[in-house]
């Protein structure tokens, strides 16, 4: 079994890769930005939740961003692995995910990070937002916050892999194809 993450700063491709990723190594995608808006457009309760942080660019409490998590894992026990995107963010996520794979007799893999620099993330989540309707794509500020969000909260994870000896950095400026060329030497290799 082989469980990725997928980490790296708003923009920086986790999605995108994803994609790809999944179908090569026949892994279930588990993106957490996209489960919190399929709540928003289903208007649960949870969805009306995440939304009012999502807006602002901040992120959403860890305990109700663990569930999740959690239970998402839980309706795919006959998966073969799990790319994590944008999941865990936070030391408390991360424990959490190390806990609770290890009740289940799994492990986190590798923690890949994607690397690009603000300016070229911000504007391709300017360009996003012009038409995907994520209101956090369309305010430069909004953007900022989530790189604060990034930077305060999500970076010290980076930390929290090397000491586990799981973290892998790749170059993530470049087309699309040229990335996911990279990140399919580096889980060949794993
Ligand atoms: P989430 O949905 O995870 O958003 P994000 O990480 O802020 O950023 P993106 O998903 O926009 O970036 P990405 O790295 O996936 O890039 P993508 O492939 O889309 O989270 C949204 C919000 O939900 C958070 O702010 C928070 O409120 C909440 N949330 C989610 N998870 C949480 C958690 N664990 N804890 C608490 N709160 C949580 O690409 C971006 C754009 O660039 C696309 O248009 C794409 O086409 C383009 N692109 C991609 N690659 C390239 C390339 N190589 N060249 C040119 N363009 C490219
Ligand atoms: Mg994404």
């Amino acid at each position: 079994m082989i469980n990725l993450v997928l980490f790296g700063k708003p923009g920086a491709g986790k999605g995108t890769q994803a994609s790809f990723l999944k179908a090569q190594f026949n892994l279930i995608h588990i993106s957490t930005g996209d489960l919190f808006r399929n709540h928003i457009s289903n208007q649960t309760d949870l969805g009306k939740l995440a939304k009012s942080y999502m807006d602002q660019g901040d992120l959403v409490p860890d305990q109700v961003t663990i569930d999740m998590l959690e239970n998402e894992v839980d309706q795919n026990p006959q998966a073969k692995g799990f790319i994590f995107d944008g999941f865990p963010r936070t030391e408390a996520q991360a424990e959490a995910l190390d806990l609770f794979l290890a009740k289940k007799e799994m492990n986190i893999s590798a923690t890949i990070a994607l690397e690009a620099d603000d300016e070229i993330l911000i504007e391709r989540l300017l360009e996003r937002g012009k038409s995907s309707g994520r209101t956090d794509d369309q305010d430069e500020d909004k953007i900022r916050n989530r790189f604060e969000e990034y930077n305060t909260k999500t970076a010290p994870l980076r930390a929290y892999y090397t000491n586990q000896n799981k973290f892998h950095s790749v170059n993530g400026i470049g087309t699309i194809e040229e990335i996911t060329t990279r990140l399919t030497h580096l889980i060949n290799s794993l």
